[in-house]
């Protein structure tokens, strides 16, 4: 069977779920796959992350899943679908099912963001240009972002994917010359100042929304940018102009604190256990109050664990919450993409502050189910081997 046929379908199956067709990417990733190629060559070949590509992937899995009514994976993504398609060969036939008159199951990508929106929108409205959304990794820092700037209000977005190396960020000279010639169609000039100057008269005239997602690996310890990419902080102190008519996004896990550069940060929460509960309803998942409770705690309302434990439950427990917590309860990282989502920061930590690395591996000692909030006094009995003046930075 050939394989553009089984890609329409799954396009008009993510359509029924989502009300959107599959982007270029996801095309992509379903025909490597379907190649036998691993997320790893897909990443390596599109130029993505491994792990952006297992993000995508994986959403993939569970909207098939949920529209096809049986679990979809990686390996048995094709054979599911195509012995869908043998069966259903009469196209007409076909096209009732999968646009079924019942309203489409619309699952919306950001659920329980209000509170977030309207700090955003108070803090635009008293005037600040730049925010930094900060949280830890998977918190929804990006999805937020991306979803407050395709508001109608912006006339142009542009946005800007910092790579997750510091060595292969592109250099803001390139970044900003890309947007004056392709979004604003105007010459760059000589030298980076007035390349500035150009990008700045522009952002004056347009309302553009801004997106520099992923702000992290610039940044040193201390939270400024890399000797090698200090010319990000003269950009940023363009997009702060206080006459400019731009709103530009940052997301970061660290803070940013760049010398010259007053942006404000706005640290996102976790999703509330009612945003939990109202996916889990989406996603016809069932669970005792006490252990949708209990994981919402454990992964403190991350948005990616949500996701992923979704997306496992759905899959391997037939949407039963309740037997997965008791399956996995004692390692709640047991699903391994969360895995990667930690020690990715850990790995981070170790090497900005030694410190701090160990800091957190001491707070092990204080097991999360029994100890909702650690006092200041015990952050400081842990570092008994670090001076005292730098226990506050620590
Ligand atoms: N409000 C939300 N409702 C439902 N799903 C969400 C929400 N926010 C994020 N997600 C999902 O959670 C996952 C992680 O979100 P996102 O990539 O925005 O996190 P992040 O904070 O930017 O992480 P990182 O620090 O790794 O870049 C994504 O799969 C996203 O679709
Ligand atoms: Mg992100």
């Amino acid at each position: 069977m050939g394989a553009e046929a089984v890609l329409e379908l799954a396009d008009s199956l993510v359509f029924t779920a989502t009300g959107k067709h599959l982007n270029d990417l996801q095309r992509m990733i379903l025909k490597d796959v379907w190649q036998r190629q691993t997320y790893r060559e897909i990443a390596r070949r599109l130029r993505y992350t491994e792990g952006h590509i297992k993000d995508v992937a994986s959403q993939l899995w569970q909207t098939l899943s949920q529209v096809l009514d049986e679990r979809v994976t990686k390996s048995n993504s094709l054979t599911v679908l195509e012995r869908y398609l043998q069966k259903n060969h009469d196209k007409r036939s076909l096209q009732l099912e999968v646009s079924s008159p019942t309203q489409p199951a619309e699952i919306p990508r950001l659920l329980g963001r209000e509170a977030a929106i309207a700090q955003l929108n108070r803090l635009i409205d008293q005037g600040q240009r730049a925010i930094v959304i900060q949280g830890e990794g998977g918190i929804g820092k990006t999805t937020l972002a991306q979803q407050y700037l395709e508001h109608p209000a912006f006339e142009l977005s542009l946005e800007l994917l910092m790579a997750k190396e510091t060595a292969n960020i592109t250099p803001a000279e390139q970044v900003v010359e890309e947007w004056l010639r392709q979004d604003f169609q105007v010459e760059p000039g000589q030298d980076f100042g007035v390349t500035l100057e150009r990008l700045k008269r522009q952002l004056r005239t347009q309302r553009v929304g801004i997106l520099i997602d992923n702000l992290e690996p610039a940044l040193d310890a201390q939270g400024r940018f890399w000797a090698e990419h200090s010319r990000y902080g003269d950009l940023l102190r363009i997009l702060c102009d206080p006459k400019g008519k731009t709103v530009t996004l940052l997301t970061s896990r660290d803070r940013l604190c760049e010398p010259g550069v007053t942006v404000t940060h706005y640290r996102l929460p976790g999703l509330s256990l009612d945003t939990w509960k109202q996916f889990w309803e989406q996603h016809r998942i069932t669970c005792s109050a006490e252990n949708l409770m209990a994981m919402h705690r454990a992964y403190g309302g991350n948005a990616k664990a949500m996701n992923i434990l979704g997306g496992a439950i759905s899959g391997d427990f037939e949407g039963d919450g309740d037997a997965y917590w008791q399956e996995n309860r004692a390692d709640p990282l047991m699903a391994l993409d969360l895995k990667n989502l930690v020690n990715s920061q850990v790995v981070r930590l170790q090497a900005l502050d030694e410190d701090a690395y160990r800091l957190f591996y001491r707070l092990g000692c204080y097991r999360y189910q029994d100890v909702p909030r650690i006092p200041t006094e015990g952050l400081r009995a842990l570092m008994w081997d670090v001076d005292p003046a730098r226990h506050h930075q620590v």
